[in-house]
């Protein structure tokens, strides 16, 4: 079985949260430790600067972040652990990738629509106060997820759109120079709740409700007494349903747990008791995390070394892939050959493998000789995952066909291991 790879990136521009911990952090670590996964994660610090203009901003938020991990149990041993502005590749990716990005799609980007009809709203330009920058957000993303292949990409609701969008990018992209790029796929987590914040809002920055992870204990304390409740009084039952207190408990708490705060919510818990079991209960998860954390960020050395272990790793992959990739373009040595294999105006003289879906809303691939001619057909595949994985176990072994193949009726056996080994000596 190939191992799935998984890559998720957080952006550097603020203090980790509750939320973020519940939503990603937590469920992201636990993810890591499967044997089956390839895990890669990163700071996107290159992402921070679109939205934070102040230097001192991103450098704390990058140590904070980092802790955060690191106390939480992410093990840098098992995973590729990196900052994003540690590896120079990404950007010179991403010029690439702008390259045969419709800016079209991007005008359709979520994020910057939102500005245009903001803006709009108010009278203003439509790009008033928009720089390139946020433009251009889905194409570096992009970028950051296509240089290491991945499969999976966990992230929220919010950034399925920009997930998309990569793939449509890794297809331009390799249609026009070759399969270079396996077509990644948002892992949305169904099950994880979205926390309420001190206001009952979902948990965010932008609404100034939350809670910091890692704030002190008296801190975290004082926080939580602020969690605003209604105005029943001790001795009157309370509704578990829409109490912020009660998801917040619930989502630290087991189930007999949850089930006993219920009982006394019944019962008519006074709010002060219902927020001290609360705090107590948030409190045993997160102190041994915290003490780490504390030492953590006394020592930032130590971060940037793990930081800087984890670039070598990542650019241990970036580094060949990259000096393919300029290859594939024609960012070529003068004195190189042209291979005549992967630049356009040539490429119909090679064979090449069609990545698509169909209406059943399957994944498949032909295998079309340089003519166009069809050689091998496959069958439908749940994922372009799925797919690629195929299409990857042909050009490595390609005097076996998987059952997932068909051999058209008018190509000879001969004909399609020929236009296989194509891609096993392009690759040498
Ligand atoms: N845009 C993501 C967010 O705000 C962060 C991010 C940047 C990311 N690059 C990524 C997430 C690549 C996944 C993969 O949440």
């Amino acid at each position: 079985m190939t191992t799935t790879r998984v890559l998720t990136g957080i952006t550097t521009s603020g203090t980790p949260h509750l939320g973020n911990y519940v939503g990603a952090i937590r469920p992201t670590v636990r993810a890591s430790k499967l044997s089956s996964v390839e895990s890669f994660y990163f700071l996107a610090d290159y992402h921070a600067l679109i939205k934070v203009g102040d230097p001192a901003r991103v450098q704390r938020s990058t140590l904070e972040i980092a802790a955060t991990w690191l106390a939480c149990g992410l093990d840098p041993d098992k995973v590729t652990f990196y900052r994003q502005s540690d590896i120079p590749e990404i950007p010179e990716l991403t010029w690439f990738l702008t390259c045969v990005t419709g800016k079209g799609m991007l005008n359709r980007a979520h994020a910057y629509k939102a500005s245009v009809d903001k803006n709009t709203a108010a009278n203003e330009e439509p790009d008033h106060g928009v720089t390139a920058g946020l433009f251009m957000y889905p194409v570096l993303m992009a970028a950051d997820i296509l240089m290491f292949n991945a499969h999976q990409v966990p992230v929220g609701r919010d950034q399925i759109q920009h997930i998309e969008m990569a793939r449509d990018i890794a297809s331009s992209f390799n249609h026009l120079y070759g399969e270079h790029f396996t077509l990644p796929e948002a892992a949305i987590e169904a099950h994880v709740a979205t926390l309420p914040g001190l206001d009952g809002r979902k948990m965010s920055k932008s609404y100034d409700n939350t809670i910091p992870l890692f704030a002190p204990r008296d801190q975290l304390k004082k926080l939580i007494m602020g969690i605003l409740t209604d105005s029943r009084a001790p001795g009157e039952p309370k509704a578990t349903e829409g109490s912020a207190l009660f998801q917040l408990y619930q989502a630290f708490a087991s189930a007999e747990e949850t089930a006993a705060l219920a009982r006394a919510y019944a019962e008519g818990i006074a709010w002060g008791d219902a927020k001290e079991v609360l705090f107590e209960r948030l409190d045993r998860e997160i102190a041994p995390m915290r003490e780490v954390y504390e030492q953590l960020m006394k020592d930032p050395a130590q971060i940037e070394k793990t930081l800087k272990a984890g670039a070598a790793k990542a650019r241990a992959i970036a580094t060949p892939f990259t000096t393919r990739l300029r290859h594939a373009v024609g960012l070529r040595s003068l004195d190189a050959t042209d291979s005549g294999k992967t630049n356009k105006a040539t490429k119909a003289a090679s064979p090449s493998f069609k990545q698509y879906r169909e209406k059943d809303g399957q994944f498949y691939f032909k295998l079309v000789d340089a003519q166009g001619k069809l050689l091998l057909q496959s069958t439908g595949f749940a994922s372009p995952r799925d797919a690629g994985a195929c299409i990857k176990a042909l050009q490595d072994t390609p005097a076996t066909l998987p059952p997932e193949v068909v051999r058209a009726d008018d190509a000879q056996s001969d004909e399609v291991t020929q236009a296989l080994q194509h891609f096993t000596q392009d690759k040498a």
